[in-house]
């Protein structure tokens, strides 16, 4: 009697269990290019099934012709995450996605299956190289202690045609979106057109606050999206941009280009200025290179500001234009590969650089990055400015200038025939004047730009030295490198026309 008891005890507990296993061992079937939402919890394992089978026969068709089998894109993208308890320090681990592609092995997991390598910060994304018709999908939640709140929330979704889950990067992996600058309410972004043909409900979205684990998920970003902010998309002679206002001042916020209901960029990070008299400038007539803040008196009109600092620039640039309508620049050629136009177009850029300063948060703000020295700032008391005129007519106060990239002084000098009689200073006077163009280096496969707390990425969206749209890959003089490059080409010119802010 014991015994039989004893035996159906051992019964029930075993079906009970059977019964647990099967509940956790759902495997969910995925419809081909259909989105699923999905919640798991610590240490819980999730399965899905997709077959290539199972798509319409339109689809399969469609596919047959183009292939025997198609391919497969398979992306998880993380909408939400756990709260660890209030003295945990670490990072919030992450999902993973384990994979099958064959029947011996439906329940794919840590301890059998492939895991997906091409993970991203809250997006994992999968291709297949060789064809299959089916897959089997294992998500795995890492195990916590006690004391954590909540679940991940996730999307998944496997497509025949196309990535369900987008990010946007164009063929060279230039994301589409860049920064020009901000200043205390505001961001200035430059969109690449020529990357961006479809225009799928393009837009901006700013974020603040989204957790590092879940940077480069749509859905995540969705939740973390300000409420009050308002974009101003414009053409203008240096393409498509998008002007965010009514921003908070000394804010770090993340800003992406979005496109449909799932594309994304990488994530820019952006932070608003804490000065008042740096103020965002765009669109002016004559130095139309220039987007950035410049200093300027908090109480006057951005109209005003922008008027002035053009006009004057354009008022310096006479003598040079007399000076080179004197050439003949049809008849002599003086390179193969520069002519006249660049000479101008070069003379012009540099010369709105050293007359239009790049305004900065001030050189303390700054050194919370370790890596912050490279940034070429200096600060500027009040009634110092480089040059009398802007003391005078702007009192901007005091303020940090980000100095010129010392590329656009020798853009000048490779640019313009030789009888001009250009170059650029020298040693400890260039340093003083100029600042070098410096770009973190990112592991293979990484166009991250997130701010890890104690560095940040320099490059195209957080110079070193204010390059005036000049393209990246003229950005080339490193502190190094120019010596080298002083003694190869310049010791033999004879110094006439010094391209020194002095000259102003
Ligand atoms: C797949 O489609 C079927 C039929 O429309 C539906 O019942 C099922 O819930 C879908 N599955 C998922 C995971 O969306
Ligand atoms: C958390 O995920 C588990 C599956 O791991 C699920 O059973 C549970 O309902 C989820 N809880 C919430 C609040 O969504
Ligand atoms: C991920 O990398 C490991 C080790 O390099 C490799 O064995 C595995 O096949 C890779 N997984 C996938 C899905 O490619
Ligand atoms: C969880 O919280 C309780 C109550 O606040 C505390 O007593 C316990 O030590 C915590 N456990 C861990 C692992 O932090
Ligand atoms: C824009 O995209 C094109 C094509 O990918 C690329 O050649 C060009 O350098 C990009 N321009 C900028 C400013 O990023
Ligand atoms: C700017 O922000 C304020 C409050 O934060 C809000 O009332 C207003 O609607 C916002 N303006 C725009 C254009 O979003
Ligand atoms: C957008 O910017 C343009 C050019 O700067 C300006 O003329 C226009 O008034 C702005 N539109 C809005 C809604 O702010
Ligand atoms: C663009 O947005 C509209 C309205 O929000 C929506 O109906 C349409 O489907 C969207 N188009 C695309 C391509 O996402
Ligand atoms: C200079 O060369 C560019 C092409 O590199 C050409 O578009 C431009 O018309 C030339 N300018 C002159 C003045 O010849
Ligand atoms: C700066 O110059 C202006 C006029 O040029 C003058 O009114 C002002 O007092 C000066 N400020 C300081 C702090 O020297
Ligand atoms: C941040 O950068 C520093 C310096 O390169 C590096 O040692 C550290 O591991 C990075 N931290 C994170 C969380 O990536």
């Amino acid at each position: 009697m014991q015994r039989f008891i004893i035996q159906s005890l051992i019964l029930l507990l075993y079906g009970a269990v059977v019964v647990i296993q099967a509940q956790q061992q759902v495997t969910v079937p995925l419809n081909d290019s259909v989105i699923h939402d999905a919640s798991i919890g610590s240490g819980d394992l999730q399965h899905y099934y997709f077959s290539a089978a199972t798509t319409s026969l339109l689809d399969r068709r469609r596919s047959l012709a183009r292939r025997d089998v198609p391919n497969l894109f398979l992306t998880l993208t993380s909408c939400s995450q756990p709260t660890p308890p209030p003295n945990y320090e670490g990072d919030i681990p992450s999902l993973d996605v384990f994979l099958s592609m064959s029947s011996d092995n439906t329940l794919p997991g840590p301890s059998q299956g492939l895991l997906v390598n091409n993970t991203k910060f809250g997006r994992v994304a999968w291709e297949n190289d060789n064809p299959i018709s089916d897959l089997w999908i294992g998500v795995v939640a890492p195990t916590l202690t006690e004391n954590w709140t909540g679940n991940w929330t996730f999307e998944i979704a496997v497509s025949t045609e196309e990535w369900i889950h987008p990010l946007l990067l164009d063929q060279k992996n230039i994301p589409y979106i860049t920064l020009d600058d901000t200043d205390q309410t505001h961001a200035l972004f430059s969109i690449n057109q020529s990357s961006n043909q479809q225009h799928n409900n393009a837009s901006v979205l700013i974020a603040s606050n989204v957790p590092k684990q879940l940077l480069y998920s749509r859905c995540a970003a969705d939740k973390y999206r300000l409420a009050n902010y308002a974009t101003n998309f414009t053409e203008t002679i240096r393409g498509q941009q998008a002007m965010i206002s009514n921003l908070t001042e000394a804010t770090r916020y993340t800003a992406y280009y979005i496109e449909s209901t799932n594309a994304i960029s990488p994530p820019i990070q952006i932070n608003t200025k804490k000065s008042d008299n740096c103020r965002l400038v765009y669109n002016l007539g004559f130095c139309d290179q220039v987007a950035y803040s410049v200093p300027a008196n908090p109480t006057d009109t951005i109209e005003s500001i922008q008027s002035r600092y053009d006009n004057h620039a354009q008022e310096l640039f006479q003598p040079f234009e007399t000076a080179i309508l004197q050439y003949n620049c049809d008849s002599t050629k003086y390179s193969l590969v520069r002519n006249c136009t660049h000479c101008y177009n070069d003379y012009k850029r540099w010369l709105c650089s050293v007359s239009i300063p790049r305004c900065a948060d001030s050189i303390e703000d700054k050194t919370e990055s370790s890596n912050a020295g490279q940034v070429a700032l200096r600060h500027i008391d009040t009634n110092h400015s480089r040059s009398a005129w802007i003391d005078e007519t702007l009192s901007p106060g005091v303020y940090t200038e980000m100095l010129p990239c010392i590329d656009l002084c020798y853009q000048v000098v490779q640019s313009c025939p030789p009888f001009m009689e250009f170059a650029c200073p020298k040693g400890d006077l260039a340093a003083l004047q100029y600042g070098y163009w410096h770009k973190t280096p990112l592991e293979e496969g990484q166009e991250d730009d997130y701010f890890n707390d104690s560095l940040t990425i320099y490059g195209i969206n957080h110079p070193t030295c204010n390059p005036v749209n000049l393209e990246e890959d003229r950005l080339v003089i490193s502190q190094a490198s120019s010596l080298l490059i002083l003694r190869n080409h310049f010791s033999i010119i004879t110094i006439l026309f010094v391209l020194s802010i002095t000259f102003l």
